[in-house]
């Protein structure tokens, strides 16, 4: 048997398209409805830049192409988030967006959808425990 080089996460989940069509939802969801509507106030009135900065992110976390981190150097989790007000209420509608775009993407049930969705939930909640902390 040959030794064949293991499908990326970002592969399995169906690459470009996929991680696309889950970050469009996740912020038409965020614009739209009620239920995320203090999530959507700490964003900037115009989601363009966010769409595009949140696909790029998960496309090269995922294990695709790092375009991204190579145009963001040093840039991480904590810097990016830093100066904005996250609260335990703010992450738990991040983290029920992002399940909600999945699931509207047929991808809730995917393995890697669900291992994504698991880390969302540990960083969020890290984001709002370091907020917490800074005051
Ligand atoms: C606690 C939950 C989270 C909240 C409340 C939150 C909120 C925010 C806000 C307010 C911004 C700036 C938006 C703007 O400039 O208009 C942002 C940027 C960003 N967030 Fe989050 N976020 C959360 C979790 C996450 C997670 C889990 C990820 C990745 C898996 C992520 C990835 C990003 C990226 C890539 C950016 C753009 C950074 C940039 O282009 O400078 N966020 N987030």
């Amino acid at each position: 048997m040959t030794d064949q080089p293991k499908a990326t996460p970002y592969e399995q989940l169906g690459g470009q398209p996929a991680i696309a069509a889950v970050v469009e939802r996740f912020y038409d969801l965020m614009d739209s409805d009620p239920a995320y509507a203090e999530l959507r106030a700490i964003h900037a009135a115009d989601l363009t830049p966010m769409r595009a900065s949140l696909a790029g992110f998960l496309t090269g976390w995922a294990g695709g192409p790092r375009d991204w981190f190579e145009a963001n150097p040093g840039k991480c989790m904590m810097s990016m988030h830093s100066g904005f007000p996250i609260t335990a209420e703010t992450a738990g509608q991040w983290v029920e967006a992002m399940a909600h775009a999945f699931a509207d993407c047929d991808l809730a049930d995917h393995p890697v959808g669900k291992l994504m969705n698991e880390r969302f939930e540990m960083m969020a909640s890290g984001l709002a425990r370091t907020a917490a902390m800074a005051g």
